[in-house]
């Protein structure tokens, strides 16, 4: 790219990008999940690609296509999803955006269980992996570590222990309690959540916090070369 051409800021960089759910299965038939369309991480993949990085897009399930430029591992399972993260690395950054299932099925049936007249069978959980707080933590850690925080009380403050807790540079925060449709919807109003302060964005439409968080990191890689 030429010197200060900004529309291929990130030309040569390496990002890695999680989105959509996670699917837990309890049996061939059943899962557990979060909601997530992944229309904010598959926004945010195209964004970084339209300015030049050269970007993976770790997605779980989803009904929407793949974006145009990216590279895409389909994935089901959060331990599916940390094992393809890991292999993009080493990247520059990775945006974590995925709606993970914290909690998986301790046992996966291999048959569909069957109703009977006795009790519901009792499931039993186990914890997923961090896969924001494993990378962020990890030896092969990017330099530039951004996650999403989707809250409904709290938002700052538990933005604010997620950003430390997971090792992240940048929490993006996302007030979920209003009646806007955040969760599937297109618009987004979002807070970013760093070591140094709060930025509010106005409301925009997903791919508007698309490009903006796509030029933000482009600003941050930019900068100096240790985090
Ligand atoms: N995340 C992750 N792996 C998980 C859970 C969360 O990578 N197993 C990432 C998400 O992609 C997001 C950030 O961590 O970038 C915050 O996710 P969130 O669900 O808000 O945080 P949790 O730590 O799971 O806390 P809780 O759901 O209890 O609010
Ligand atoms: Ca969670």
């Amino acid at each position: 790219a030429l010197l200060g051409d900004r529309s291929q800021a990130l030309a040569g960089k390496r990002i890695v990008v999680t989105s959509g759910p996670t699917h837990e299965p309890i049996d061939p038939v059943r899962y557990i999940a979060n909601r997530s369309s992944g229309r904010q991480g598959h926004a945010i993949a195209a964004a970084l690609a339209a300015i030049g990085a050269e970007v993976t897009l770790v997605s779980g399930p989803v009904s929407i296509a793949d974006p145009a430029g990216v590279s895409v591992r389909h994935v089901e399972t959060a331990r599916e999803m940390l094992a393809a993260v890991r292999d993009a690395l080493p990247a520059d950054a990775a945006i974590f955006v995925a709606a993970v299932a914290d909690w998986r099925a301790e046992e996966t049936a291999a048959r569909k269980l069957k109703k009977s007249a006795d009790t519901p069978p009792a499931l039993a959980l186990t914890e997923n992996p961090d896969i924001l707080a494993t990378i962020g933590h990890g030896p092969d850690r990017p330099r530039l570590v951004v996650g999403f925080a989707a809250e409904t009380d709290d938002l700052l403050a538990n933005a604010r222990r997620k950003l430390d807790r997971k090792g992240a540079d940048a929490i993006v925060a996302n007030d979920v309690s209003g009646e806007d449709g955040v969760m599937g919807g297109v618009e987004n109003t979002v807070h970013i959540v760093t070591g140094e302060g709060i930025e509010a964005w106005p409301k925009l439409d997903k791919s508007e916090v698309a490009r903006r968080l796509a030029a933000w990191v482009a600003e941050r890689l930019s900068g100096k070369e240790t985090a």
